[in-house]
Order: structure tokens, then sequence, then C-alpha cells
């Protein structure tokens, strides 16, 4: 087990939600999206010095990631740039966000936040510090480790990655947080085989709506290769199952090895749900009819449901198949939750989950989405930002092609 690090706590302003219109959220300075750091207290803040860089790992959308190392303990961290680009002055929202939830969240299954740091103000910089997140360092991430052919994964060790990533979902969900970027890059896996959930870049915090009161959340969130069909047809008033379909994207791909559902525009994602889980349709999704897009997005009629049908040229494992399609369930209230799914036979039949520590001992290289070469069909991940405007894109009816990439 680690210990939980000390994390200094940092006196985040309280985070207005994405939903947030600019101009009317009083806690905000200068009524912009970012906060005077002045008006944080920096002074439990290292600075970047504090740890030596050895290589770039990652390149997110949103920013740059370095491995690093303590000067003084030697520790291996990854240091993730805070993108200012955008703020004149201040430090961006949606990163305090991160931070904050970060924070909030201690579990073996989630990345754990060392600190934050800072470069020196200097009259170069107009004295405005870059600042990054320092967290514990992880060998690897999934997309790098399945878009590398000689690391293969026994029946067992597929058992442990996903009772860990359910572990982890468990968890963040019992704690009120919605992850919102589930996807291979996004889970992190140590050299001992600990899979670390991260990129809480979207995240945000969660409470059950009183009585008829519905959320108004924002449903430009999830990469679209892992959105559900409930966000790609406008609900706004979700939960934490919008994450558990992500599970189920991510439980085949360790077995296909590459994205099942590759779609190129919203339209298309919802093509290609369709082509594998059988049209949607009133009787398999009650209620289904009272999202607009459902009449207006042009969507496949008679197809039937092939989810276990297609997956099982890769996936051998009945009970495996089976967790599958209790996961990519179209109507979100069948869905299995994480509690579920972890009780599900597929873990506790034979073989059980096998520590994946001893395969990962033979692969001493690093392995990341950033330095992988691109999966085979992968183009582009498609990553949402939530800050744009809640709009739908029009509906093209000339995107109706697919391609079955696995
Ligand atoms: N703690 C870490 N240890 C190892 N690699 C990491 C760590 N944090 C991030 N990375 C790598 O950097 C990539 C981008 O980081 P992420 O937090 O996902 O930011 P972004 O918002 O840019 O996607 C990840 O996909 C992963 O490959
Ligand atoms: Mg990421």
């Amino acid at each position: 087990m680690e210990q939980p690090s000390s994390l200094p706590q940092i006196p985040v302003p309280s985070v207005p939600s994405a939903t947030t219109k600019r101009n009317n959220s009083p806690r905000v300075a200068n009524g912009s999206t970012s906060i005077k750091y002045e008006d944080l207290n920096f002074q439990f803040i290292p600075e970047e010095s504090k740890y030596e860089k050895l290589t770039k790992i990652g390149q997110g959308t949103f920013g740059e990631v370095f491995k690093a190392r303590d000067r003084k303990t030697k520790k291996l961290v990854a240091m993730k740039k805070v993108l200012m680009e955008n703020e004149k002055e201040g430090f961006p929202i949606t990163a305090l966000r991160e931070i904050k939830i970060l924070q909030l969240l201690r579990h073996e299954n989630v990345l754990n936040l060392v600190e934050i740091c800072r470069t020196r103000a200097t009259p170069y910089n107009r004295g405005m510090s870059t600042f990054y997140m320092v967290s514990d360092f992880a060998e690897h991430d999934l997309a790098g480790l399945l878009s590398n052919t000689h690391v293969r994964f026994s029946l067992g060790e597929i058992k442990k990655i996903m009772q860990q990533l359910l572990n982890g979902l468990y968890f963040i969900h019992e704690n009120k947080i919605l992850h919102r970027d589930l996807k291979a890059a996004n889970i992190l896996i140590t050299k001992h085989g600990v899979l670390k959930l991260a990129d809480f870049g979207l995240a945000r915090a969660w409470s059950k709506p009183q009585r008829s009161a519905q959320n108004k959340y924002t449903n430009r969130v999830v990469t679209l290769w892992y959105r559900p069909p409930e966000l790609l047809l406008g609900e706004r008033n979700y939960g934490p199952i919008i994450d558990l379909w992500g599970a189920g994207c991510i439980m085949a791909e360790l077995w296909t090895r590459t994205p099942i559902m590759q779609g190129k525009t919203e339209q298309n994602q919802m093509f290609l749900i369709c082509q594998l889980c059988g049209s949607i349709t009133t009787d398999v999704w009650p209620n289904v009819d009272k999202y607009d897009l459902f009449t207006q997005m042009e969507l496949p009629t008679g197809q039937k449901r092939k989810v276990k049908d297609r997956l099982k040229a890769y996936v051998k494992d009945q009970y495996a198949l089976d967790l599958i399609d209790k996961l990519l369930v179209l109507d979100p209230s069948k869905r299995y939750d994480a509690d579920t799914a972890l009780n599900h036979d597929f873990f506790w039949t034979e073989p059980e989950p096998i520590d994946l520590a001893e395969t990962l001992s033979k692969h001493t290289t690093s392995m990341f989405e950033y330095l992988a070469p691109p999966r085979r069909g992968v183009q582009q991940g498609h990553r949402p930002n939530p800050n744009q405007a809640n709009m739908h894109r029009p509906v093209h009816n000339n995107d109706q092609h697919f391609d079955q990439v696995y």
C-alpha cells in the first residue's frame, strides 16, 4: 500500500461549474475564468528546480507532461504543465478544479497528486510563474501498452486491469466525482502493475438532483470514441453511469488492442454505436424519444444487437463477453454500475485476477501513447473542450459510412 503523501493544502477558492456563465460568477476575479494567482496562498509551492526534468512523456490537448526526479529524495514524478496560454493574468479555473478534485481523491487506483510547483517569477516572464502539477510517476499508460504487440496480457491479467479500473471508478463515484474522460491514455499502470485513473481535467463533482430538479451539466465531455449514447443525444442531467460506457469500450479494447468505435463526427459515432449495440428504440430504451436529437439525428433502424457476436472473435471468454455486453448498454438506467460490474462472475470464476508485475517486469522501457506509433486505425482522439458553447454540430447525412477498425 502507498502512504498518502502530505500535500500542502492550497487554499483553492470554490470552483464554479462548467455551466457557470462567465459574467455572473462572483468568485472569479475579473469576471473571467481565471483566478488571480496573487489571491492564492503560494507560500507552500516550491520552485520547479526542486525537480530535474528527464524526458517529455506526454503532449495532451491541454499541455506537456514530463518525467522528472526530485533532486533530494530521487523519487520519480510526472510534471504536468498548467496551460496558461489563454490567461492574461491568473490561474485557470479548469486547472484549479482538477487540483481540487485530485486533492480530494486518495485511493490506490487514483493517481496521487504530490504537489504543485512553479517556475521562478522574474522580470523576463513579467513576474508570472508557470505552474506544474506534480504526481507520482507511473511507468506506462494503457494506450502505450496496448500499442505494443510484444505486451500480451493473459485472461487473469485482463481481469486484474478491469478490477482495478472498476475499483477506482467505484471510489470516485462514491465520492460524487464524475471522470468524464475515460480512455486508454488516461489510465496509467505502474511497473508494479498498479492501475491509476488519471487526467481529471474534465472531471466534476456531481450531486443527485432533488426530486424533480434536473442537473444541467455540459454534454460536450468525454473523447468522442468513448462517449455514451445519452451524451450524444444531448443529455445534461447525467451521473456516474456515463463513465461505465467508457469502461466497456476499454474492456473490449484490452482484446482488440484498438478503440472499438472510432467515429469521425458525433453523428457517425452514434451510427457506429447502433451498428454494434443495435438500433435505438423505445423498446430497448424507454423515454429515449424525450431527446430532440433522437428524432433530429439520422439513426439506423432495424439493426440487431451484435456486441457479443462481433467481439467473440477476439474475446473467447463467455463471462468477459457478457460483462462487456452489460457495460455497453444503450439505456443508461440499465447499464451496470461499478459495484454491479465488480460482482460479475467474470471476476469470480477461474482464472482469478493475476498480478501484472511479472509480465511488466519483462518490459523495461516505458510505454506511453505519446511515445508509441499510432495504433491501427487510430487517427485522433477528438477530446472535447467543455468550455465551448454547449451546442451540437449540425447533423450531416453524408458520413454514414463506417469503418470496422478491429
Ligand atoms: N503521473 C504520470 N505518470 C506517467 N505518465 C503520465 C502521468 N501523468 C500523465 N502522464 C502521461 O501524460 C499524458 C497526458 O497527461 P494527462 O494528465 O492525460 O493530460 P492531458 O489533459 O494533456 O491529456 C498521459 O496520457 C500519460 O501518458
Ligand atoms: Mg489525457
